[in-house]
């Protein structure tokens, strides 16, 4: 029996930062309010010619380099996303051709905010049975192109960016210090009856809308049991996690999360402040950014956890590269 093991992280944001005072001149809002709603700060918006193909290798480029590996080791890319333009070739396929990867699986997946968790989730089945030795899994997110700039109820909310993870399969028992067997076991769902309390509908051009409310209400009251069964399933406690790092939408449900849990010894990812929502590129994006800081000690068991557009989550416990 294989097990998997995040061995390396990556991340690109565009060089644009829009501040919240940039979004008060174009909107009636304020520094003010979106902080004390939502603890944005600042997001980062990509050029009208950088694409989430763009992010996504660049992300991608980092985590392989970190990880010491070759392209031609690369046997699945899967990136999740819910905003890339093109639906053929995938954005998977693109970054496969663009590292230079030889002949790998390559897919898009699409579960929103919940992406890149569900992403890692199934490679990491794969991994284990056998389809694939090294897998790379990404969430890349350019939200900005479906952004209704003339709403202040969500276009405060949104921003651009990509995240990378490597995942390698590993004999078991051989996964290093932190005693967790690298990925531990998931736990997804959905409410697909409140599907459409977040949306990006729309033929030609989709546009982000949901309840914020609604979601709010439901993420606040939902995600710490669904976190504590994630911890379960890896046979970790609460108390004993390293990192916790959920979808970064916004930081009272952050908080609120974690005050639930009671983890009072962890590291908690706050990327939010900086970067905004970037959906499925938010989980990779604020894990990288915790690892490269070295604010995360490797081995160290970390929660990740996605949620959003479905109603829908993936979590699960890994040791942190
Ligand atoms: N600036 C100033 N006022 C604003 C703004 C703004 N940017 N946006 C809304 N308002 C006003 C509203 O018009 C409303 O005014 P009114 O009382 O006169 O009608 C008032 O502020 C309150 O609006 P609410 O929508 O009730 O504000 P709320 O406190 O709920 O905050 C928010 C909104 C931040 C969106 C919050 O509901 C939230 O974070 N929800 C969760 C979102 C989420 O987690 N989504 C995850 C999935 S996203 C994905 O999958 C991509």
């Amino acid at each position: 029996m294989t097990s998997t093991r995040i061995v390396a992280l990556g991340h690109h944001q565009p060089e644009r930062v829009l501040t919240n005072d940039d979004l008060a001149a174009m909107v009636d809002t304020s520094d003010a309010w979106i902080r004390q709603r939502t603890g944005i700060a600042t997001r980062r918006i990509a050029r009208d010619d950088e694409s989430v193909a763009d992010m996504a290798t660049a992300a991608a480029g980092k985590a392989l380099a970190a990880a010491g590996l070759a392209p031609a080791d690369i046997d699945l890319v899967v990136v999740a996303t819910s905003s890339a333009i093109d639906r053929s070739p995938s954005t998977a396929a693109r970054v496969a051709a663009r590292l230079g990867a030889a002949a790998p699986a390559s897919y898009d997946l699409n579960n929103a905010c919940a992406g890149f968790t569900t992403a890692l989730a199934a490679a990491d089945h794969s991994l284990r049975a056998g389809a694939a030795r090294h897998a790379l899994v990404i969430g890349a997110e350019k939200m900005s192109d479906l952004t209704d700039w003339t709403d202040r109820s969500t276009c405060v909310l949104l921003g651009d960016g990509a995240g990378a993870a490597v995942l390698s399969a590993v004999a078991d028992g051989s996964t290093g210090p932190g005693g967790l067997q690298g990925v531990g076991p998931v736990v997804w769902g959905s409410d697909p009856t409140r599907a459409d309390a977040v949306r990006l509908t729309g033929a030609w051009q989709p546009r982000f809308a949901q309840d914020g409310q609604a979601v709010f209400r439901w993420a606040t009251s939902t995600l710490a049991p669904i976190a504590e069964e994630a911890c379960r399933r890896a046979g970790v406690a609460v108390a004993d996690l390293g990192g916790i790092v959920t979808h970064q939408a916004n930081l009272r449900i952050i908080e609120s999360v974690v005050r639930q849990l009671g983890a009072t010894e962890a590291v908690v990812a706050k990327d939010v402040v900086d970067s905004g929502n970037t959906s499925a590129a938010s989980v990779p994006l604020a894990f990288s950014k915790l690892v490269e800081r070295g604010d995360l000690t490797p081995g160290a068991p970390v929660l990740l956890l996605g949620f959003g557009g479905g109603l829908s989550w993936a979590g699960q416990v890994v040791s942190c590269p």
